[in-house]
């Protein structure tokens, strides 16, 4: 990471392109996010103040007390980013902000600031969509990674194969009918006693089991080949469990861990396969905390491996909610000419590819 804010001004008369740094500020959900990242791909500074610790208190995420924190950490958590990329206020060229999807209050924290930091300095503002952000996370870590490409975005809240056709420019293959991958993930590990947050338990005690163990069902849509259900798998999980109890019989967490996260990466892997076949894709990626986990990211490299299709994934940090990301989606957004004004709002279940309050500016 660098520390140093050299920025490339552009002279008169001068053909040199000018560095665009981008102030990224993300509070979508649990975490309270900053960064400062040039010209969308190079990250001077990724702050995070994760909140997981205050929520592991009551088993989920309680959206009241998220906003609330958001409010108390946001100053700090864009001083220190700013701090650590060498920049000044000064420095920014444009404001970065998720906008949507997300939890509303906890939106409004990042929004109003942004909004706030923006009418103070003068500094153009540009709302992000959230998802978008972690698709765009793919950049940071691939210099060569270009459009068009497939991404598979599995979140807590969202679960999309995502065509890339351009910089910002979006086209959803698939969606989860009912639960996303990561909400699947949440309310197993809280039925099996390993708590919140769930994904990254399940993805550890899973090493210690027994994948075929169990034979959980792979959930299919009628009629749409690439969507994606996880419901009848999470409550064929809770039956198994219900069964184990009525006959006073012990389960081994760690094999109905690994049998439902290997239930879970086959129908992501498989699925997302096919699509990228059909399609005639060449190049997948995948995006969202649920990309952190280390079977499904193994899965897919040799998935991809096997069929001749090049695969990018971003380094965990990238995976969760950061705002480098949003950072990343913001630039292409900002150089395409998208602005938001001061009437930038909240807008908690935003489509991909949707916009509000953020328009192409004369
Ligand atoms: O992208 P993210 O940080 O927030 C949303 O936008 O939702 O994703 C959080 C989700 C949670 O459901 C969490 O359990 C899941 O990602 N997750 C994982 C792992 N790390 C986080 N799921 C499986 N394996 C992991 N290692
Ligand atoms: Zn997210």
């Amino acid at each position: 990471m660098a520390t140093e804010c050299t920025v490339i001004k552009m002279q008169a008369g001068s053909s040199e392109k000018k560095d665009i740094l981008m102030l990224a500020i993300e509070s979508s959900c649990d975490e309270t996010a900053a960064a400062v990242v040039r010209n969308g791909r190079e990250v001077l500074s990724n702050t995070i103040y994760s909140q997981i610790d205050l929520h592991t208190l009551y088993g989920g995420v309680v959206p009241e007390i998220a906003s609330r924190k958001h409010i108390e950490k946001i100053n700090q958590v864009i001083k220190t980013s700013l701090s650590e990329a060498g920049c000044k206020l000064s420095d920014i060229d444009a404001i970065a902000v998720t906008y949507g999807p997300g939890l509303v209050g906890a939106l409004l924290v990042g929004v109003s600031e942004a909004k706030a930091i923006s009418f103070a300095s003068g500094i153009p503002l540009v709302g992000v969509h959230h998802i978008e952000g972690h698709i765009c996370a793919n950049f940071i870590e691939h210099p060569e990674l270009e459009p068009p490409f497939m991404c598979l975005v599995a979140s807590g809240g969202h679960s999309h194969l995502v065509l890339v056709k351009d910089y910002g420019e979006y086209d959803i293959i698939a969606k989860t009918h009912d639960d996303a991958a990561g909400e699947a993930f949440d309310k197993v590990a809280r039925a099996i006693g390993l708590g919140y947050p769930g994904g990254p338990k399940i993805d550890k005690i899973s090493k210690e089991g027994n994948p075929d163990a169990i034979a959980f069902p792979r959930g299919k849509v009628e009629g749409s080949e690439y969507d994606f259900s996880f419901s009848g798998l999470k409550s064929a999980v809770l039956n198994y469990l219900n069964g184990c109890r009525m006959k006073g019989e012990e389960f081994s967490q760690a094999d109905v861990a690994a049998s439902f996260q290997k239930a879970v990466i086959e129908v992501l892997v498989t699925h997302s396969l096919k699509a990228a076949n059909d399609m005639g894709v060449k190049k997948f990626a995948i995006a969202g905390g649920v990309a952190s986990n280390s079977s499904l990211r193994e899965a897919f490299t040799a998935a991809c491996k096997e069929n001749g299709i090049d695969f990018y994934y971003p380094s965990p940090i990238y995976c969760t909610d950061n705002a480098a990301m949003i950072g990343a989606a913001g630039y292409h957004e900002f150089i395409k000419g998208y602005r938001s004004g001061y009437d930038l709002n909240a807008v908690p279940s935003l489509n991909i590819g949707e916009k509000q309050g953020v328009f192409l500016s004369e």
